[in-house]
């Protein structure tokens, strides 16, 4: 499929919008000081599977979480702004993900995956 270019000028912080690329829902996610917060002050090694949160952001760019939005369990779509750490909450099973979309509870094996994109400026990003 051809790339899919987003203006993220719109994106409120806190808010989390779809799009879908390559027939895969993407989720991205306007992070708040707090979130981006929240999400490096975890202690890496103690995850089910273990990534930094800068690991999951472009550089200089944490306020913006680009992120598969189907639960690595099963497939379902989890919930925003929900759950134990306030990232996502998968009403299927429970799993529970943190504001780095990693896992943090429930039966989900991996943290959602992270699609390849890049910044074409401030304001655009394209997805492919
Ligand atoms: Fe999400 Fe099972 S599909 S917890």
């Amino acid at each position: 499929g051809a790339p899919v270019e987003v203006d993220l000028a719109p994106i409120a912080e806190g808010q989390i919008v779809k799009v879908f690329w390559r027939g895969k829902l993407i989720f991205i996610r306007h992070r708040t000081p707090d979130e981006i917060k929240a999400a490096a002050d975890v202690n890496v090694a103690s995850l089910r599977d273990p990534q930094p949160d800068a690991a999951r952001v472009k550089e200089g760019k944490a306020q913006w979480l680009v992120v598969y939005g189907n639960c690595t369990h099963l497939g379902c779509v989890p919930l925003g702004n929900s759950g134990e750490y306030n990232g996502w909450f998968c009403p299927c099973h429970g799993s529970v993900f943190d504001t780095s979309g990693r896992v943090r509870g429930g039966p989900a094996p991996i943290n959602l995956p992270i699609p390849p994109y890049a910044f074409a400026s401030d304001t655009k990003v394209i997805i492919g």
